[in-house]
């Protein structure tokens, strides 16, 4: 059906609508969720032209000279590893980079150069097909909550909050100034101010954010930004904090491997419970797995 007859459809239809259901009718039609699966392919190509945005603002391993622990951190990898930031760079566009020789998917296992053996690849951040799959398959619906993202870095899960959820408020906190800033840029140009806001703060300071706090979203946040010691002060803070009885916990990696790695004593099993996740709702064959597996949800006790 072309739009001027879906129109005379839709307008035909409500025509036909009991009066005093109207109101309630279109209230549903102005607010509801239910047609996202329409709009999808608007909201994707938003976000990849947010990504583009933010390519042309930063180097090709999206990794700022502030970051001296994590720049570290990567080149202690046991295997050379490098970082390519999983949102601004997909599968098909790493492929045309290493087809121009700006990027390569390979070292020499002898000299170190980027030639033979496969390079380790580490993302500060979730690729479109991980945003989607928490936003549709992992998190409820989320009207009226309140949603933070503890190191928001690009600001990836807030615009994709903004566009695949119905949250009331999506945080994102951020000790780096230059990302905040990036962010700032972002969330203006696309107008998501009305439901985005940004701090810049160490997650630390923020007991009443997380106190209050429907749903937590934390991608490897502390382990390649801070020392041991550190990370473990900053997830004491967290389980301290993060209370709030149902509320909602994403992490990557799972709990018990992020908190495996510290001097620390955090009851799991009094704090949190893990909600079993179906990571087989993308059955095409270049979906990468092995990157969903690693999202685990968890409800507040
Ligand atoms: C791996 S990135 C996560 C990016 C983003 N949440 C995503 O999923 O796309 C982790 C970010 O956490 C920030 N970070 C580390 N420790 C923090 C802290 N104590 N408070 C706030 N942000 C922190 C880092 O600067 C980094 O940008």
């Amino acid at each position: 059906m072309e739009f001027r007859s879906a129109r005379g459809a839709v307008l035909q239809l409500l025509r036909t609508v009991a009066p005093a259901d109207l109101p309630a009718l279109i209230e549903w039609m102005r607010t509801t969720r239910d047609f996202d699966e329409f709009t999808q392919d608007n909201n994707d190509i938003m976000l990849k032209n947010i990504a583009e945005d933010l390519r042309n603002c930063l180097p090709l391993d999206t990794m700022l000279s502030s970051e001296h622990l994590s720049l570290r951190k990567i080149e202690q990898q046991p295997e050379p590893t490098v970082h390519v930031d999983a949102f601004l760079y997909d599968e098909d566009f790493i492929d045309s980079l290493c087809e121009e020789g700006k990027m390569s998917r390979n070292y020499c296992m002898v000299c170190g150069s980027h030639q033979t053996a496969p390079l380790g690849f580490i993302s500060h951040s979730f690729s479109l097909v991980e945003l989607k799959f928490i936003y549709h398959h992992v998190l409820p619906d989320l009207s009226g909550k309140v949603l933070v993202d503890v190191g928001s870095r690009l600001g990836t899960v807030l615009y994709g909050g903004y566009l695949y959820s119905s949250a009331l408020q999506l945080y994102g906190v951020e000790l780096n100034g230059d990302f905040c800033q990036l962010q700032e840029m972002v969330i203006k140009k696309y107008q998501f101010t009305d439901r985005v806001k940004v701090l810049h703060a160490d997650i630390c300071t923020q007991g009443s954010l997380l106190q209050n706090a429907d749903v937590i979203i934390m991608n490897n946040v502390f382990e390649y930004f801070l020392d041991e010691a550190e990370q473990a002060r900053a997830w004491e803070c967290i389980s301290h904090n993060v209370r709030k009885q149902g509320s909602l916990l994403v992490t990557v990696p799972s709990l018990e491997d992020s908190l495996s790695r510290l001097q620390i004593n955090i009851q799991l099993s009094s704090w949190v419970e893990e909600v079993t996740l179906n990571y087989d709702v993308y059955p095409e064959k270049h979906i990468d797995r092995e990157a969903l597996e690693q999202i685990h949800l968890y409800k507040i006790l």
